[in-house]
């Protein structure tokens, strides 16, 4: 009876909420050109942005770009064409951006980058960026890695989307943080395309080409890493004993793999920031400042706050 009371309640305030922002003008539109659904991540995501629109009565168009750049501008394009009050973009890519944001500029709308960010020129193409800082996360997961196996030990790393953010930076900010362990080294390196067939895919090669000579998977997000554990299970062993695992992301899955001992470590990247973004836009529409970097503050999980963590994991 009580799930049932909260869930009436729930429904009443959204309610609530949705009238008084239609009561106080047209409803903000709003268009959000998603990467694609490639992780489980991706989907909390996308679910934060759609319900935290609902709630508040805002009309979002969404775009799945299906982890393409070129469907993504489309999008860009039809939500200029339909005069949106404000764009979100989570760029699949760093690099490609500048002709269809200055057409959203020309257009007088503003441009939000929401989880990864983009390589420009001219920074006037967009208003802010929300989201995580990718290069901390790989700094995070590197130290663990060193301390957790005393510096030693050969390196697969599982990387993401090739030419994305997240993959730069996570790449990068790793091969800093190890770089003062003389003896942790990653012996290869290959794109699991932030997706857990890919994952399994790149770790089945790995476990081909380097055997036992693999100490330690680094995966740039916890979809590959899972993926992985399969792959080294198949190949007879023990992920998470017999091969260190760190990832990133925080997913649910991912923590209970580490309770399941199939796991050592996940960096946590924040994806439930549907509210921060339509904040900022409110904010915006208001005439008012926003910040023109806001990070997400991102937890680590291992074996010592894996349990009383769980329950509170939202995606
Ligand atoms: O950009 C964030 C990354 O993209 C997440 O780590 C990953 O799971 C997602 O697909």
């Amino acid at each position: 009876m009580l799930p049932q009371i909260n869930r009436l309640f729930l429904m009443v305030i959204s309610l609530v909420a949705a009238a008084q922002v239609a009561a106080a003008g047209k409803p903000l539109r709003v268009g959000f050109a998603q990467t694609g659904a490639e992780s489980a991540w991706r989907t909390a995501n996308t679910n934060s942005m759609k319900s935290e629109a609902e709630k508040r009565g805002i009309e979002l168009k969404f775009a799945d770009g299906q982890g393409k750049q070129e469907n993504q501008i489309r999008a860009i394009r039809s939500f200029v064409a339909q005069r949106v009050d404000a764009i979100v973009l989570a760029p699949i890519v760093e690099t490609g951006w500048d002709p269809v944001l200055r057409e959203a500029k020309r257009a007088g709308i503003p441009v939000i980058l929401t989880d990864r960010s983009i390589q420009t020129a001219d920074e006037s193409l967009y208003v802010c960026f929300i989201g995580s800082d990718f290069y901390e996360e790989g700094r995070m997961a590197a130290d663990w890695v060193a301390r957790a196996v005393n510096g030693q030990g050969n390196i697969i790393e599982l990387q993401g989307t090739p030419g994305s953010a997240p993959a730069n930076e996570r790449r990068r900010a790793f091969a800093d943080g190890i770089a003062k362990h003389p003896g942790l080294k990653i012996i290869d390196s290959q794109s699991g395309d932030f997706r857990r067939a890919g994952g399994k895919e790149v770790m089945e090669a790995m476990l081909k080409k380097h055997g036992r000579a693999i100490n330690i998977v680094y995966a740039h997000n916890d979809d590959m890493a899972l993926g992985a554990t399969l792959a080294i299970e198949e190949a007879g062993l023990k992920p998470g004993r017999d091969i260190i695992m760190v990832s990133i992301d925080g997913i649910k899955e991912a923590i209970q793999a580490i309770i399941d001992g199939r796991l050592n470590c996940t960096v946590e990247c924040n994806p439930m920031f549907g509210p921060k973004v339509y904040d900022t836009i409110e904010r915006l529409k208001r005439g008012e400042k926003v910040e023109r970097k806001a990070y997400n503050k991102d937890l680590l999980f291992d074996a010592t706050n894996a349990r009383e963590m769980i329950a509170s994991r939202e995606y």
